[in-house]
């Protein structure tokens, strides 16, 4: 978690640095950021294993190994306050928090997000038409995610819906296998999920800030919608792929 590296320029529009998002966030200046669009870990480490879910043997790169998914409870909870007090910081007034989470930590960060002076919005859902049908005799299969939409120090802020409703459920598929491929992240998000967020909530040559980009998926998109983009990975590999992915807009 004490690991500081410097935020590097890579392409026209994208600046990336591997280490603690709460470190290198504190290099940003202050009401500099137009969008936060950001996937953190969910912290379903602990959780799921006191269940004696078989993580491991689900897939080695689990993201219950991943940093900030085994945290106790208070300690995730610490961390969560310090991470939204940061976005509060470096969003500009009437800039956007929009960040997928689990069910069962929504009620968190809605709280802790309003105590650091953001505007509750909208919980939605991310619905996955094809999820995995893992233990389907047993159970509902696991097909949605939560996100959170706040707005940073006001009521509203940027809404491209061009004159027409837009509901607060988004599906799409879960990531192709090309996609996976190139990714290789196991959470990774699909990139046309990520663009539904990006196209409304900002506009060409805003900053869009992801501090836990994993794979880089949010960079790529900025790439080709022409939003600059500003993302963090604390695991080197994961920092080398999103790097990659940028550079090449894939
Ligand atoms: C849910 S994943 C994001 C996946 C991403 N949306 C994608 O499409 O690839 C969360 C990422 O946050 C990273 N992470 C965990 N703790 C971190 C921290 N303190 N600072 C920066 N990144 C962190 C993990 O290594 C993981 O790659």
């Amino acid at each position: 978690m004490s690991k500081k590296t410097s935020i590097n320029k890579i392409t026209d529009l994208s600046l990336i640095g591997n280490g603690d998002c709460l470190a290198l966030m504190k290099m940003l200046s202050d009401a500099s950021v137009d969008l936060i669009l950001t996937d953190p870990p969910y912290n379903l480490g602990l959780f799921m294993k006191k269940r004696g879910t078989n993580i491991k043997g689900m897939r080695d790169n689990h993201f219950a190994y991943a940093g900030w998914d085994d945290l106790e409870y208070k300690k995730w909870r610490t961390e969560m306050k310090k991470f939204l007090t940061e976005c509060h910081r470096v969003l500009k007034k009437r800039g956007a928090l929009l960040m997928f989470m689990s069910i069962i930590k929504v009620e968190t960060i809605i709280e802790l997000a309003t105590n650091a002076g953001l505007y509750y919005k909208t919980v939605g859902i991310w619905h996955k038409t094809n999820p995995m049908p893992r233990n389907m005799n047993l159970h509902f299969i696991n097909s949605t995610e939560p996100w959170l939409y706040f707005i940073n120090d006001a009521a509203t802020g940027t809404f491209n819906n061009n004159g027409k409703p837009i509901h607060d459920y988004v599906e799409t598929s879960t990531i192709s296998a090309i996609e996976h491929k190139i990714g290789g992240h196991p959470t990774q998000k699909p990139k046309s999920l990520l663009e539904h967020f990006v196209k409304i909530l900002t506009n060409e040559g805003d900053t869009v800030l992801d501090p836990f980009m994993g794979s880089g998926s949010t960079g790529v998109v900025c790439e080709y919608t022409n939003r600059k983009f500003i993302g963090f990975e604390l695991n080197n590999d994961y920092y080398k792929t999103a790097e990659d992915r940028i550079i090449k807009k894939i």
